[in-house]
């Protein structure tokens, strides 16, 4: 097989001078919890198809050893929640035992599951193929709204006589179908299909379309069916859910005469809007049903987006290589590009969907594409306030038209301050102002799903009390620490893009409530590890609106304690615990350093979290967390920690992943930190570090410029991982930050490293900026 042979080439031999995109694996992550999208799909693209397994399905494929359910052409990437789409699966048998349509199986896609051989699957961005047990060779390509599918039954003859059986499926991955229905054309076989469905993490419900048409064989006969049975008439039906926990399976087929060159074509158009559209959206991105054609063009549309950067690996090997590539490629699975296929907005208005979610993704995902695809960035900054101004709030998250549950706080506002202070281009920023003020300024009445809640309380008494009496909206009412935090961090955002647009007052008003963290700070606060005090004093607590304390053991929703996650366990801080969300004030570092004692407490403290099993490396809190030392004037040690994670725990196994990748956003974090920066989003500040390859230049396809990282004295062994010295150009540069401009003006910045600390990076003059204690904006005039 060809696919075992390419397998064997990959694996045998480290080959140099592989491009960017050769050394993109798709699989990665794939297994263990990733929740990786392991199909085939454009850069951004809506079609994301894939063969759907029975087990660790979240995304639809998984090496996890179970069997596959289905082929679908709609999935997310990386996420938590449950499975995300899936809708409408085909699937296949060869044939029904001596020509008889009842005895082929009908009934839960569970039911007819079959396996696979394992070293066949074959994944390359835009393509993935895969042999069955019963020797049928699948593969399918993509464009931005249609899938092609081949079935190869060459292996297969023999065994019976071929007849294939295709069924369409009215259902999706987490069987959530309300109501659907489906025509089959006896002539022609084309299977036109509509249905309502959930999304994985939100309210509401979404329309969805699909358009199947086939090639490669002569029609046999076509018909409908529902449970375990099938017949030839009629050709439409509607089903809806089913009643109480009996689901309704059901769905329509065509049978075929044996394919005559050994090959059955699908051809999947898939819409938001109408099936009229997805039928379009097939018949004219795939008119020629040329596989090969739909799959270089694939290939090229990735080829042409990873040619944005460029590596020197310096001896750096290929799985590190392969590491860094891949989880660049992962950060352009979501959001997804609906512009023009959805129902809410007209075809010339930028719409994306799949923002899953920002909690995750404000911290580095979006922050990488003002580096790596600035120009996408701003269509999707676009498309957030074209929400905004559709359904009256930014999104937090949200996936198949549908609102999701927010986290925390209202983080599109840390999106929208990344891109302004990286003086993004293309944004009405007053437009963009509106929007964050209102998550500031005005309460929804659901602010699971938008905006914040508790805000009454927030203005009066600076923090979200625990049991806060809130009559105005309503929400998960915990997570009152973890708010408290996030939307002290929204207000800074909103102080910035305020200062920048010249609302002097807004400005120092929101910069005021920015320092709201410091109302949990329980000075007198112990911590103790099964009857072990740690030693450390004063950590955040919940506190009631009349000011006393109610108290949370620090460890809870730590990984020594139980998780906290969203639908189970909810307590005061979300999916993390006291001891980690202390460090979540970005933009105030300098007073947490006082708070909590000084730069030595604070060291001490970042080296307990991260040696003590406190830390959840897959959780995105604590990204910001490796590299807090920069704060302190210890930059060597967040490089140090780094090296400790990488790769570790991110690495370029299928199991490479140490959680969800959340839509790229373990993807963008490893993909900074292998170039040697990572950004505080939300503000113009990249803590360096340094690169794991001898250079990584990126260029800008807004300006042209090209940015380099580069180290003078290359170690691929990463023992030499101190930096001694820096310049930036010609000049000697010593701060131990740098900003967007490296990039905008495609600076080089030149790093020599040694084996021990420095002092680089260490004066206070080096350090990052910080709101200063007295709550002005000082230590931020960089920015402005
Ligand atoms: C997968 O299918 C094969 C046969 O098709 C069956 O023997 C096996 O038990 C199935 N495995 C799982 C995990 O369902
Ligand atoms: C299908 O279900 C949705 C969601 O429950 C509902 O709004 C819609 O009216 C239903 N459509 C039909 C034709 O029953
Ligand atoms: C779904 O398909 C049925 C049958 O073709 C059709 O009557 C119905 O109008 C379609 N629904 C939508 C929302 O297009
Ligand atoms: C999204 O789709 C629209 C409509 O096809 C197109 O104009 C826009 O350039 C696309 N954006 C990206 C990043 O591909
Ligand atoms: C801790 O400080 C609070 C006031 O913030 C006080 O009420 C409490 O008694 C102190 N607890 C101890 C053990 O000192
Ligand atoms: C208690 O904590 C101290 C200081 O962190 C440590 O040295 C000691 O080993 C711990 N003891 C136990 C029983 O865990
Ligand atoms: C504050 O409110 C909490 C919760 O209702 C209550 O237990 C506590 O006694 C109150 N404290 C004071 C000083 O009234
Ligand atoms: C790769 O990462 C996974 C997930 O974090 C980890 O379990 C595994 O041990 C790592 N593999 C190597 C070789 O470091
Ligand atoms: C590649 O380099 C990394 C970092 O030095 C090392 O951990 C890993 O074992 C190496 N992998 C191979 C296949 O040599
Ligand atoms: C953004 O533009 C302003 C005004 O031209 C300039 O002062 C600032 O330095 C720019 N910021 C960056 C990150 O280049």
């Amino acid at each position: 097989m060809r696919a075992a042979l390419l397998f064997l080439v990959f694996s045998a031999t480290a080959v140099s001078g592989k491009s960017n995109y050769d050394l993109i694996d798709p699989l990665i992550g794939s297994v263990n919890g990733g929740n990786v999208f392991a199909g085939a799909s454009l850069p951004y693209g809506i079609a994301k198809a894939v063969p759907d397994v029975s087990g660790a399905n979240t995304a639809g494929f998984s090496l996890d050893g179970s069997n596959i359910t289905g082929f679908s052409t709609q999935h997310d990437s990386g996420t938590g929640g449950n499975p995300s789409q899936g809708q409408f699966p085909l699937s296949l048998q060869p044939a029904c035992e001596g020509g008889e349509l009842e005895k082929c199986k009908f009934g839960s896609k569970y039911e007819r599951a079959v396996n696979y051989r394992p070293g066949s699957v074959e994944a390359e961005p835009g393509y993935f193929g895969l042999e069955l047990g019963s020797d049928v060779g699948v593969e399918v390509t993509t464009t931005e709204h249609a899938a092609l599918w081949e079935f190869d039954f060459t292996n297969h003859f023999g065994k019976d006589t071929v007849s294939p059986l295709m069924l369409l499926d009215l259902t999706d991955l987490q069987d959530s179908r309300q109501n659907a229905s489906i025509s089959v054309d006896a002539e022609t076989g084309r299977m036109v299909a509509n249905g309502t469905f959930l999304p994985s993490f939100g309210v509401g419900s979404y329309q969805s379309f699909v358009c199947v048409d086939f090639k490669g064989a002569g029609v046999r006969d076509t018909g409908l069916w529902v449970n375990e049975r099938g017949g030839t008439e009629p050709k439409e039906l509607f089903v809806n859910r089913g009643y109480s926990l009996f689901y309704i399976q059901a769905g329509g087929f065509v049978r075929f005469h044996k394919p005559e060159n050994n090959v059955l074509q699908a051809r999947v158009g898939v819409s938001f809007l109408s099936s009229e559209k997805a039928c379009h959206n097939a018949k004219t991105e795939i008119p020629d049903w040329n596989f090969n054609r739909v799959r270089a063009e694939a290939a090229n549309a990735w080829k042409e987006k990873m040619s944005t950067v460029s590596i020197l690996p310096g001896g750096a090997n290929e799985s590190i290589q392969r590491t860094f590539f891949t989880a660049i490629y992962r950060t352009m699975m979501s959001p997804q590009n609906y512009t023009g296929d959805n129902p809410l907005f007209p075809a010339e208005e930028l719409y994306f969907d799949s923002y899953y979610c920002t909690w995750d993704s404000f911290r580095t995902t979006f922050p990488f594409l003002t580096i790596f695809d600035p120009g996408t960035l701003s269509q999707m900054i676009t498309s957030l306030l074209n929400i905004y101004e559709s359904v009256g709030w930014l999104p937090d998250c949200r996936m198949q038209l549908c609102k999701g549950y927010s986290q925390g706080g209202s983080n599109a506002d840390n999106v929208i301050a990344d891109a302004y202070v990286k003086n993004l281009t293309n944004i009405d920023w007053s437009l963009a102002y509106s929007a964050i003020r209102n998550d500031a300024e005005n309460e929804p009445f659901d602010w699971g799903v938008e905006g914040r809640g508790g805000l009454q309380s927030w203005k009066r008494y600076g923090y979200i009390p625990v049991f806060d009496y809130d009559t105005q909206g309503f929400g998960p009412d915990y997570h009152s620490i973890s708010r408290t935090l996030e939307y002290a961090y929204n207000d800074f955002c909103v102080a910035t893009l305020a200062a920048g647009l010249g609302e002097t007052a807004d400005a120092e008003k929101y910069l005021q409530s920015s320092g709201n963290w410091h109302n949990l700070w329980k000075a007198n606060q112990t911590s103790s590890i099964k009857g072990n005090n740690t030693g450390f004093i004063g950590f955040l607590q919940p506190r009631y609106a009349n000011g006393t304390w109610r108290y949370q053991d620090p460890i809870e929703c730590s990984p020594l304690d139980s998780f906290c996650s969203y639908s189970s366990n909810p307590k005061e801080t979300f999916e993390d615990s006291i001891w980690e969300y202390v460090f979540f004030v970005p933009q105030d570092q300098a007073r947490l350093m006082e708070t909590v004692g000084g730069k030595e407490q604070f060291v001490r403290r970042l080296d307990f979290l991260h040696e003590s099993g406190l830390l959840d490396i897959s959780n995105e809190p604590s990204e910001l967390v490796v590299y807090q030392y920069h704060y302190a004037g210890r930059p060597g040690l967040s490089a140090q920690r780094l090296h400790s994670y990488i790769p570790s725990s991110f690495n370029a196994s299928h199991n490479g992943l140490p959680g969800n990748d959340d839509s790229g956003a373990s993807g963008s974090f490893v993909a900074f930190a292998m170039s040697g920066l990572f950004p505080v989003a939300g503000q113009n500040v990249y803590l360096i570090s340094p690169p794991f390859f001898e250079s990584v230049s990126y260029t800008n396809a807004i300006t042209g410029k090209t940015a380099t990282i580069r180290v003078t004295n290359f170690d691929p062994e990463y023992k030499e991982v101190f930096i001694q010295s820096a310049r930036l150009d010609t000049e000697v540069y010593t701060r131990n930050w740098i900003g967007h401009e490296l990039f905008l003006e495609g600076k080089t910045l030149e790093l020599t490293l040694g084996r021990e600390e420095s002092d680089w990076g260490t004066k206070e003059e080096d350090l990052p900026p910080s709101t200063s204690p007295d709550g002005s904006m000082e230590g931020y005039e960089a920015m402005f």
